[in-house]
């Protein structure tokens, strides 16, 4: 089974063909990734209307060279995947909107994807891991925790409160003047710097229900920033090392009570999957190996396939399409869709 996968829920541009073999692993016959980011550099962020605007230009050349490095047709394609949500609306029109013209004009089955549950199930595409398993989601948007049952059977076990982990990463280094995305130059501060030198605070640890809180950890630096100001450099990296620490912090607390919790529910996960933009971050990914070592095998999943990309729509295409799952050309597009 061959499908091609469309993400533009956000600011990259994707496409890509992937296929799954008949023992349910699968390969990645294409991956073509545009990222806008530098045209929303300046602004500290993503803009929405800028970002529609790009998918509409880049979107027809990143589908033909997706298919193109794949070696296959439309004609050949068991199906057309696009990420119908959640993400900037407008973007997520001109990807849905291409996908269904190119399953209508070929006859091809159309697939809307989640772009979260996309995330999630990334890890069976690289590592063929079988169900259930428990999952850190931490990307720009998006920070839970969950029990995943199978294909569109996600618990819920932990969410943020406030502002995603990435959001929290990206206003600190907006704060800081680092530019956009901030999470890479974060921690690319944080490597230079003294964790220890600012006592920032560690929320949510040691609370019973699995949840997340930034916004107190990002006014505490800002705060700190305030009363130290005129900043140096070495302030700066001091004070992203401390905030990537307590972030680190939390998550390992945080990912602790997911397990006793999955461990009591659901027995053994068969792994501890992270996913999603921040799974990037070196520091969270051994922070989490840390609880994880000897308990249950943890999966990342590699740099490239963290971070938005057509791989992961096409993959959750496969799974969907395999169990006989189809939407008709009426989907309508969703600003909004928790899984
Ligand atoms: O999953 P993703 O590519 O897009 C969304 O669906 O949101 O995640 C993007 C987020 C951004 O907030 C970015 O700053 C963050 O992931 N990110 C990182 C790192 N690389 C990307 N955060 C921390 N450390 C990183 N190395
Ligand atoms: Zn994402």
């Amino acid at each position: 089974m061959r499908v091609l996968g469309i993400e533009t829920t956000c600011d990259e541009t994707a496409a890509s063909v992937v296929e799954r073999l008949p023992d349910g692993s699968g390969r990645i016959l294409s991956n073509t990734v545009l990222s806008q980011a530098r045209r929303h550099a300046a602004y500290g962020g993503v803009v929405p209307e800028i970002a529609s605007r790009a998918h509409v230009d880049a979107l027809d050349t990143i589908v033909a060279q997706a298919l193109r490095d794949a070696g296959v047709s439309i004609g050949q394609l068991d199906g057309i995947a696009a990420a119908a949500g959640p993400g900037l609306i407008g973007g997520v029109i001109v990807g849905l909107t291409t996908a269904k013209a190119l399953a209508f004009a070929s006859s091809r089955p159309f697939i809307a994807v989640n772009h979260l549950e996309a995330h999630a199930l990334t890890a069976r595409l690289t590592d063929n891991i079988r169900f259930p398993y428990l999952l850190l989601l931490v990307s720009g948007g998006h920070t839970q925790l969950l029990a995943v049952e199978g294909v569109g059977r996600y618990v819920r076990l932990g969410t943020t409160i406030d502002d995603a982990i990435g959001e929290a990463f990206d206003k600190v280094a907006k704060l800081f003047g680092l530019g956009y995305p901030g999470g890479p130059a974060v921690e690319r501060a944080a490597l230079n710097g003294d964790p220890t030198r600012f006592q920032l605070p560690r929320p949510m640890i040691g609370r019973i229900e699995p949840n997340f809180s930034l916004a107190g950890l990002k006014t505490a630096v800002r705060i700190e920033a305030e009363r130290i100001a005129p900043l140096r450099d070495r302030d700066v990296f001091d004070l992203c090392a401390g905030f990537q620490a307590a972030v680190v912090d939390m998550v390992i607390d945080r990912v602790r009570v997911a397990l006793s919790i999955f461990e009591e529910k659901w027995g053994d996960p068969t792994a501890f999957v992270v996913a999603g933009g921040v799974a990037a971050n070196s520091a969270l990914r051994e922070g989490v190996r840390r609880v994880t070592d000897g308990r249950v095998d943890l999966v990342a999943p590699p740099l490239e396939l963290c971070g938005d990309n057509g791989a992961m729509i096409a993959w959750a295409g496969c799974e969907r399409l395999t169990l006989g799952m189809r939407d008709p050309l009426s989907f309508a597009p969703r600003a909004r869709w928790p899984l």
